[in-house]
């Protein structure tokens, strides 16, 4: 099948982006672009490298240059929350934002997003979105098989990423919930927190002590390839588990993965969660359902294309 052919960058192309520190592993580029060009929507989506004492000025550049919408990643989903003009909800409830949309007044006065708007004068507005949260419990559905609600949990890891899982599936009414983290400390003050904010769940730290539906690994060891696996398997058998899901997706199998398909456990590796989170980004810039199938292939591609874990 032959790839759609981009359109020309002209003076109106539409502008979008993904900002971290670092970015260059970034894969949302080629998924992103992939969608535009399928959907022959003239419009890019670009990667820069902006540090953390850097963000206010450039999301203020963004906001004077007419860009539709902006990515944000490690270090700066926190941080942005005090940058933002509006926050939405879901950016208010998991505390962080992966996602500014820029909107401007339309000639009715209602504030729209740019990337629909062909003309506007006037102030732009930054608003503040977090669409990570709502793709892990779309990626635990959708390529896990796995229905939170109702369901115990063994989630590793609690620092950014593992507090925004966990969170969300608090909110999605797990039953109970076992905070396991290499720093302790982070994982009992996080089981606090969960307590006060749902007390229906049963929030616990440590090593469950039944069978679980579900692992999550919401740390970071297992993306270099000597990274110890983030869970003792002599004290908890990842058997225990019907399915284990890796936050990581580069590689494509981590060695908890590994173990967990060798125990005959059900697993899904964290691309599905990238493709969700920007499939919602693509969304509210656009307005537009998000050619979910292409962004997939595209990022399969890029992530994996090489046949080797880069
Ligand atoms: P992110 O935003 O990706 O969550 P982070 O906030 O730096 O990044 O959190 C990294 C998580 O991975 C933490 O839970 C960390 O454990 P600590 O709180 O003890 O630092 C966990 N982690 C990193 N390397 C690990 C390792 N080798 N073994 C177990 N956990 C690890």
């Amino acid at each position: 099948m032959s790839e759609p052919v981009p359109k020309p960058v002209t003076a109106s192309t539409r502008l979008a982006a993904v900002w971290g520190a670092p970015i260059r592993h970034s894969a949302s580029p080629a998924m992103h672009n992939a969608a535009f060009a399928v959907l022959g929507l003239d419009w890019r989506y670009l990667a820069c490298e902006v540090e953390p004492e850097r963000l206010a000025v450039a999301l203020e550049g963004a906001r004077v240059m007419g860009f539709c919408g902006v990515n944000l990643t490690v270090p700066h989903k926190r941080l942005a929350l005090e940058m933002m003009d509006v926050l939405d909800p879901s950016a208010e409830a998991w505390g962080a934002v992966n996602t500014v949309v820029f909107e401007a007044e339309n000639a009715e006065g209602v504030w729209t997003p740019v990337g629909l708007l062909k003309n506007f004068r006037g102030p732009v507005r930054l608003r503040g979105y977090n669409t990570d949260a709502d793709a892990i419990v779309r990626s635990l559905r959708e390529d896990l098989l796995m229905e939170p609600r109702g369901a115990r949990v063994l989630l590793l890891g609690a620092g950014g990423a593992g507090r925004a899982a966990a969170l969300r599936l608090a909110d999605e009414g797990v039953e109970t919930l076992w905070l396991q983290n290499r720093t302790e400390s982070k994982a009992v003050e996080l089981a606090a927190e969960i307590a006060d904010r749902f007390p229906a769940v049963d929030v616990r730290t440590g090593l469950p002590d039944s069978d679980v539906e579900f692992i999550l690994n919401a740390t970071s060891s297992g993306l270099k390839a000597e990274d110890p696996i983030p869970l003792d398997l002599e004290a908890y058998p990842v058997a225990r588990a019907d399915a284990v899901y890796d936050m990581i997706y580069r590689p494509s199998e981590t060695p908890l993965l590994k173990a967990a398909r060798e125990a005959g456990c059900r697993t899904a590796n964290g691309l599905g969660m990238l493709l969700y989170q920007g499939a919602a980004a693509f969304e509210l810039w656009t307005q537009r359902p998000a050619p979910i199938e292409a962004m997939r292939a595209a990022l399969v591609r890029e992530v994996y294309g090489t046949g080797e874990p880069r």
